[in-house]
């Protein structure tokens, strides 16, 4: 008999602004999908062949695109389902020290190879009270306050991880956690390479399941607007997003590593799940000027992107020449060095986003920072 995945997904249908039910079913032998209406119990979408959905996208609580649906997996669908692909998929959270925010793209470069996704992202700055609150269970240790005074000295970068093992597969690369015993006993662990001490020792990564719901909770609450806020300042600053197409092929790291060391200072990073209607919103500007526009938005919504807020001096326009031109094809003939030469495949899928109009660098930077993470 044919494989045949099934999972309960909800898709957010912005037109009656209701929460619609689905099956979906993912047949890998010709990677043909089907969509169940449970409410209406009929077909939505009959079994047909969709080359952007993989195997590897499907477990719980991952958003996949499906014809430009962004659909929510919350269940498996049957018991074979969950036996077969259910099985070691984990959660943990990663969080990246004040001291070695920079060396983020990386870290993320280490997260890509090893076979992890990041599904949430958020620098932001603790206050000592929640940073007090997230080291709770090393209260009254000797080295509590000096923990939390560093962790509340500047901007860190959460994630949340998902993958086979993520938990322990994070901690083995992280390292132990003295950097002097990590550079003799794993040289290639992230804190051997970036660790300074027992305190300055680059990351933290959640050591059971329970924490793990606890400290993704902490920093990404299920309920919007209640966790640590994001750190955009909102002057002398333009807005960048790097695409989902270049999340999804892990191209973010190193992204990021352009980005820094083109000399820009990145002083905001989140990830988003855009649904239609605000990429819609966020690409008005374009709609009726570009031909590529509706392809815009569904590209933007076909899964998490990632905004920052890149700051500096004349910033919208020295990052937007850093873009480079919007065809990554006369991008790589003309200006071969810029991001969009160096990570885009086609007009839409040209890796990163810019702000185009100097008046417009803020306002986009707020619609992401303020709008969307309200
Ligand atoms: P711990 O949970 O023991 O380590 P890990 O981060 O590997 O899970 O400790 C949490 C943090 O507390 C650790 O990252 C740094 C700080 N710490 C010290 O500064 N000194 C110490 O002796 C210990 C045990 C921890
Ligand atoms: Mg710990």
């Amino acid at each position: 008999m044919e494989d045949r995945f099934a999972f309960l997904t909800e898709w957010y249908d912005p037109t009656s602004a209701l929460l619609r039910r689905y099956q979906l079913f993912y047949y890998p032998r010709d990677g043909s999908v089907e969509m169940f209406d449970v409410k209406n119990q009929r077909i939505f979408l009959r079994r047909t062949k969709y080359n952007d959905m993989h195997q590897e996208d499907l477990f719980i609580g991952n958003r996949v695109n499906v014809f430009s649906r962004q659909l929510h997996l919350i269940d498996y669908g049957d018991q074979y389902t969950a036996n077969k692909l259910g099985s070691k998929k984990e959660r943990t959270l990663a969080l990246i020290k004040p001291d070695v925010v920079t060396k983020i793209g990386d870290i993320l470069e280490l997260i890509y190879s090893s076979n992890l996704i990041v599904t949430k992202a958020k620098m932001t700055k603790l206050t000592w009270s929640q940073a007090a609150d997230f080291y709770t269970e090393h209260q009254g240790k000797p080295f509590f306050n000096n923990l939390v005074q560093f962790m509340s000295s500047g901007p860190v970068v959460a994630m949340e991880l998902m993958g086979d093992e993520a938990m322990s597969i994070w901690r083995g690369l992280l390292g132990t956690s003295d950097p002097a015993v990590a550079r003799r006993e794993a040289p290639q662990s992230v804190r051997a390479q970036f660790g300074t001490d027992g305190i300055k020792n680059v990351g933290h990564g959640s050591d059971s399941p329970a924490a793990a719901a606890r400290e993704t909770e902490f920093f990404f609450p299920s309920t919007i607007g209640h966790g640590p806020s994001n750190t955009a300042a909102f002057t002398d600053c333009t807005c960048c997003i790097i695409k989902p197409h270049a999340i999804s092929e892990g191209l973010a790291g190193k992204i990021l590593n352009s980005i820094s060391a083109g000399g820009f200072e990145i002083s905001a990073l989140q990830m988003f799940n855009m649904d239609r209607v605000n990429a819609e919103e966020f690409y008005e500007v374009y709609n009726g000027i570009v031909t590529e526009y509706p392809n815009m938005v569904t590209e933007l919504c076909s899964g998490p992107c990632m905004a920052l807020e890149i700051h500096g001096t004349d910033a919208p326009k020295t990052f937007r020449e850093f873009c480079g031109p919007a065809d990554p094809e006369i991008a790589r003939h003309l200006r071969p060095t810029t991001l969009r030469a160096l990570y885009g495949k086609d007009k839409v899928k040209n890796a990163v986003h810019c702000t185009d109009l100097p008046e417009d660098s803020v306002l986009e930077v707020q619609y992401f920072f303020k709008i969307l993470d309200g």
